[in-house]
């Protein structure tokens, strides 16, 4: 479906929310294409290049209504390697803490890396005469409506102005060096590295420069961190903490959690992803449940956007293997050690310590 591999893991068919194997991810800095997670919150838009068009409203000096041809014509095209990480990634560790009802049960997948290409967003919003007020927000509108909102409405959200002059936020046609495919927003999307997923809006064709956080469902409702004992169904618009840059995190990829391996050498490999304007300095990997902490080798990085990849050598003894890892980012901050510190209604965010369990023969 939508040209993923056959061994994807289908939450949802319609709308279509789907992850990689956590191996599928192992040792690549780039996902492929037909790899990589998709999130979705309504049926998938078919819009043409030529019936696509970008209005730029709101506190602009010159309002724009840019088609396909003018944006990548008029603007100068970037590329960036980002990872893209779901709020709801490892949603599978919180309902083993407790039940969380009408959200899907991601695992580790709803993470994934691509080289994104097109415009930047600053210099759109320059070209509109944006002015020049830090406290102001970018809202982003997409067509696709969704009847998971109350009321019904079409997707959207917002990031503050700041972070939408940053030279890394592109208004993307490419992914991977191909012209960006539909499922994953074609023909124009926002990818906003460093924030969670949620705010890459996917087939976007509205921004407006506006004194508040958008008020679309998705931002003043949904994406939020609600209190432990609060009823998600009855929260009220800006109610709990909207979620912008995204959590320390870090995972095994490789072997599968649950493998059979030969007692022997073997590596573990795997990913950690630090937000927005931080970098991840340090991956441990623990063998007693957090006692004791040694330290995995970092492998190069091809972008401060991009996960940062994770190997760690070891000769594995016959018996069950425990593997617990956590990663530090550059402002000496760690993962917090349980999902159940974290839990939260709507199962947002879980970046507790991860585990990986082997049986070694
Ligand atoms: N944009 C639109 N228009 N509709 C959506 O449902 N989902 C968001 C974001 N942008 C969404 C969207 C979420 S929650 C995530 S995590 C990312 O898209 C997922 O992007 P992908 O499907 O390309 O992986």
């Amino acid at each position: 479906m939508w040209d993923k591999r056959p061994d994807t893991i289908v939450h949802e068919e319609s709308p279509f929310n789907a992850e990689p194997a956590r191996s599928a991810l192992c040792g690549r800095d780039v996902t492929p294409v037909d790899t990589f997670y998709s999130r979705n919150h309504g049926p998938i838009p078919e819009i043409t290049k030529d019936d696509w068009q970008l209005r730029i409203t709101g506190l602009v000096t010159t309002p724009l209504a840019l088609s396909f041809a003018e944006l990548t014509g008029r603007f100068d095209t970037h590329a960036v390697i980002a990872t893209l990480q779901c709020a709801g990634n490892r949603r599978t560790g919180f309902n083993q803490v407790r039940d969380i009802p009408g959200e899907d049960p991601w695992g580790p997948g709803a993470t994934s890396t691509a080289e994104w290409r097109g415009a930047r967003l600053r210099d759109v919003l320059q070209a509109a005469g944006v002015q020049d007020d830090p406290s102001l927000h970018v809202a982003f509108g997409a067509p696709d409506v969704s009847d998971l909102a109350t009321p019904v409405q079409p997707y959207g959200g917002s990031i503050p102005l700041p972070k939408a002059m940053s030279e890394e936020v592109l208004l993307a046609w490419g992914m991977n060096c191909e012209p960006l495919p539909r499922v994953h927003g074609g023909p124009v999307r926002v990818v906003v590295p460093g924030f969670i997923g949620a705010r890459s809006v996917k087939w976007i064709t509205s921004i407006t420069v506006q004194p508040e956080p958008s008020d679309n469902f998705f931002q003043s409702r949904a994406y939020r961190i609600l209190p432990a004992d609060a009823d998600p169904d009855t929260a009220k618009p800006g109610d709990g903490i909207s979620l912008s840059s995204v959590a320390l995190n870090c995972d095994v990829l490789a072997p599968e959690d649950g493998a059979t391996v030969p007692a022997g050498p073997m590596t573990l490999h795997g990913y950690a992803l630090a937000g927005d304007d931080r970098t991840v300095e340090r991956v441990d990997v623990s063998f007693d449940g957090g006692s004791t902490w040694t330290q995995a080798a970092l492998e190069p990085t091809h972008s401060k956007w991009g996960w940062q990849l994770w190997s760690f050598a070891l000769c594995a003894a016959p018996g069950p293997l425990h593997v617990t890892v956590r990663a530090w980012d550059s402002t000496g901050s760690t993962q917090p050690e349980s999902a159940a510190t974290l839990w939260n209604p709507k199962g947002y965010a879980n970046n507790s310590w991860a585990t990986a369990n082997f049986d070694v023969t």
